[in-house]
């Protein structure tokens, strides 16, 4: 057994040319996918979250995040350009560091979209539940509550997961057309927020700007960087998308000015509308302009929040989804992850089991644990991505690479750098978690991987 077997460039453009999947998207479908993928929970919840560590420092935790989520991107892109294939991450370290790092890879990334998928699901059900007791309903607490939080189960959020992965089973271009109707209803009610609350802002909500000092504002920007998790999800769509080393890069790049924008707004009106300590983190921008007297505003920003969610938690699934396939599709995972439908055209059984995992998590797990989880397992993606860069640049530097990252080693350098400072900023049962996690992922590897991977064995029958 060689643990280190690598893919080459040649195997994966190979996987791409044999796909089953249709080939439709162009870089500002991947734009909308990225927007729809990355502005979901994290800006509707988290940012309550990240104020109560942070203050209104949290605008600087945003930005810090931003930073970090940026850099990211600019590494994220060149292997993106190199390898115009599904599964992310996974398929890239296959060829960068070989098998057992990819397979490490490939289960960290389940943290990133799977674990994800889940807090998005919970987000939904927080603010779900917001609306409707501003409308006079009270669900009971045993069904909307987590055990951990005195209830028995989030009902709503193991329902909304179940839709999405009905949406998704039905295929691509149906879920395609229904993410772009969301992306601008959630950009809307978010440039609404804005629109709003801003002429309320009140700068005495923001001093003092840093109560808990630098350490809360990174505390706040390394559960933040939540809100930026999803941008790459745009190039687990490559194999789907037309002209894929042009237009991942480009859809990178255009969903992540967007986001920025739109999250550095809603910070600073948020912070400037209500005192950090009193943010309703379950509902916090509905919350904050019912609080100024215009509730009709509030319920629309929810209603079109609810909306959104939906659009990510649809590609967040998707994203995993397509993970899953391309593992199988090595071996890695039992080959019916990857068996496609013959009418849908999409992965059916693997899509109803991440859904099925999704909907657990989210039912039965506190959301603050599952973004956590989810940031430090994300980061840890992105670090490898860097080193990739780096290392693909002496191993690979033939193939070719049509969006490169500038000032390497610097850029990807730098980027771990921001990358470690957001994790070492998250608490240490996180990181116990995060540990165990990989541990479990590294037995299974060695219990069914490493004896079923198609790569190993054609590197045995070749000698
Ligand atoms: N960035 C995604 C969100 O905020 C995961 O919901």
């Amino acid at each position: 057994m060689n643990l280190w077997v690598k893919k080459r460039p040649e195997d994966l453009q190979e996987a791409s040319e044999h796909t089953q999947l249709r080939k439709s998207l162009r870089a500002v479908d991947l734009a909308a996918l990225g927007i729809g993928s990355v502005v979901g929970t994290g800006i509707f919840v988290a940012t309550g979250q990240g104020a109560h560590l942070a203050g209104p420092g949290v605008l600087l935790s945003f930005i810090i995040a931003a930073i970090t989520a940026g850099l990211c991107a600019l590494t994220y892109s060149e292997l993106a350009s190199m390898f115009p294939v599904a599964g992310s991450t996974y398929s890239y370290s296959y060829a960068a560091f070989g098998e057992v790092i990819a397979w490490i890879i490939g289960w960290d990334l389940m943290l990133e979209y799977l674990v994800s998928a889940s807090a998005v699901a919970s987000g939904w059900s927080t603010t779900f539940i917001g609306l409707l007791e501003n409308l006079g309903l009270k669900l009971p607490k045993a069904l909307t509550q987590t055990p951990l939080h005195g209830g028995m189960v989030d009902l709503p959020a193991i329902l909304i997961t179940l839709l999405i992965t009905w949406i998704l089973f039905v295929g691509i271009k149906e879920s395609a057309v229904t993410n772009n109707i969301i992306v601008v209803i959630k950009m809307a009610v978010i440039i609404l927020f804005i629109v709003l609350g801003i002429s309320h802002v009140k700068l005495s909500n923001l001093t003092p700007f840093a109560p808990y000092g630098w350490k809360g504002i990174m505390a706040g920007a390394a559960i933040i960087f939540f809100a930026y998790i999803g941008f790459d999800a745009v190039s687990t769509a490559a194999e789907e998308t037309i002209n894929p080393k042009k237009d991942v890069p480009l859809g990178l790049m255009l969903c992540l000015l967007v986001v920025i924008l739109l999250y550095v707004g809603v910070a600073f009106v948020l912070t400037g509308l209500v005192p950090y300590k009193e943010i309703d983190v379950g509902n916090a921008l509905p919350a904050a302009l019912a609080r100024i007297g215009i509730r009709w505003g509030g319920a629309l920003v929810a209603t079109g929040g609810i909306i959104g969610m939906i659009s990510t938690l649809l590609i967040t699934v998707y994203g995993q989804v397509r993970i899953f396939m391309v593992m199988a599709r090595d071996g890695l995972l039992p080959e019916v992850f990857s068996r496609v439908h013959p009418v849908h055209k999409t992965p059916a059984i693997c899509t109803w089991i991440t859904g099925g995992l999704t909907a657990l998590i989210a039912g039965f797990f506190p959301l603050s644990i599952i973004i956590e989880l989810c940031n430090i397992g994300t980061l840890f993606a992105f670090i490898l991505v860097s080193v990739g860069v780096i290392v693909l640049r002496h191993t690979q530097p033939n193939v070719e690479r049509k969006f490169k990252t500038p000032l390497v080693p610097f850029t990807p350098l730098v980027t771990i750098g921001f990358c470690l400072y957001l994790m070492a900023s998250l608490p240490a049962l996180t990181w116990l978690r995060f540990s165990a996690w990989l541990l479990i992922g590294l037995a299974i590897y060695f219990i069914y991987g490493a004896r079923h991977s198609k790569l190993q064995s054609r590197y045995l029958n070749s000698g």
